[in-house]
């Protein structure tokens, strides 16, 4: 770090997952948050000049609305790329693609996330699976949440030469906390219509090597994601083989229903007890004593905090890019301890 230039990062949609950026960005210490954009002129944008971050806006007609909202606005999103290394798009889905054109433009690194496809960088991001081929690379895509947490277990499983092939149920929170009030559904339960969900083939865009196959449903909640696996193994092995072959990702948590973890709403309640920001749960959380082991099959569940999860890929992916890290697990320890990461 000594002499070195931090990292210069925008974020350009300051959203559930741009804010959660941001935030993560300003808690390294090789970093620095050059500013946020956004479109919006309510509570929203707000609260990043609240937080200390410049305000910018997408246009010079979205800086006046946002000035005649009484917002503190520093220019165009233009303006806040000069002089930045990397942005984070973090708009809504399919907006980043269009965004990308003027990234190339002014040849600033970029991250998108989940919701765009992988053709639109080229590569998929998952630091204990990616980081190495995505180093110095012009731009790369934080997979979905579920994704991030099925590449991060199925890892896990294959470094230890248990993995032979998986198959996941997922079921899916309805909508973010924040917006429960413009929809989610209520008293049903949606099967998504093709078997398999993305999210599978989507897992090997990070690793192609990955037999996976997923289901998903809908569910009438808005805290979590919870999967339930079933994994077929290389060969016959012991229940703590396996939780050890977990226990070597940083990023997977043991969560115990003999401690009280009955149901994801507990976790969260913790993760606010922790002091976490946003009460972010950036483990996939696995209950390590509902998992069995039967002879060669493997059955366990997890929970994904959707919002949380991508954020210290995020973080890893920004270090990969600008070459700044060359060692994946190097970068990894560094953001686990800026974000508390290890502490479950
Ligand atoms: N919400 C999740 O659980 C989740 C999890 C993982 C990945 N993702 C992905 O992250 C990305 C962002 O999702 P989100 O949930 O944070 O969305 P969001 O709707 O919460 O936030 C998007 C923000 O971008 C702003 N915006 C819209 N158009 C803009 C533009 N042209 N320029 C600048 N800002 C603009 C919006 O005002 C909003 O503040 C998507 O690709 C999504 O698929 C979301």
């Amino acid at each position: 770090m000594e002499g070195q230039s931090k990292i210069r990062v925008a974020v350009n949609g300051y959203g559930v997952i741009g804010k959660r950026v941001a935030e993560a960005v300003a808690r390294q210490d090789d970093m620095a948050l050059a500013g946020v954009s956004d479109v919006d002129t309510d509570w929203r944008p707000r609260m990043a000049t609240r937080r200390g971050f410049r305000l910018f806006g997408a246009t010079p007609e979205h800086v006046e609305a946002m000035n005649k909202a009484g917002l503190d606005v520093s220019g165009t999103v233009e303006e806040l790329l000069v002089g930045t290394d990397v942005v984070v798009d973090c708009t809504p889905k399919r907006i980043a693609a269009k965004n990308v054109e003027l990234y190339r433009r002014l040849g600033i690194k970029f991250i998108v996330q989940g919701g765009e496809k992988h053709e639109v960088t080229g590569h998929s991001f998952v630091a204990e699976s990616s980081y190495a081929s995505a180093v110095g690379r012009d731009s790369t895509r934080v997979v979905s949440c579920n994704t991030t947490s099925i590449v991060r277990t199925l890892t896990a499983l294959k470094q230890a030469g248990l993995l032979k092939k998986a198959r996941g149920t997922l079921l899916r929170r309805a909508a973010d906390p924040w917006e429960s009030h413009q929809g989610g559904i209520m008293n049903t339960l949606v099967p998504e219509e093709e078997i398999p969900s993305h999210q599978g083939p989507d897992a090997k865009s990070v690793d192609p090597d990955l037999d996976v196959v997923t289901m998903a449903v809908k569910v009438p909640e808005t805290l979590a994601h919870l999967h339930y696996w079933s994994v077929q193994l290389t060969r016959s092995a012991t229940k703590e083989e396996v939780l050890e072959a977990f226990r070597s990702s940083s990023r997977i948590a043991f969560i115990r229903m003999s401690d009280g973890h009955k149901a994801i709403n507990t976790v969260k309640e913790m993760m606010a007890d922790f002091g976490r920001s946003h009460d972010d749960l950036y483990e996939v959380a696995l209950w390590s004593d509902m998992l069995k082991v039967q002879d060669k099959e493997l059955f366990y569940a997890y929970m994904v905090d959707n919002q949380a999860i991508v954020i210290p890929e995020t973080i890893d992916a920004l270090r990969a890019l600008t070459g700044r890290e060359v060692n994946a697990q190097a970068s990894i320890k560094k953001t686990n301890a800026a974000l508390e990461i290890g502490e479950l």
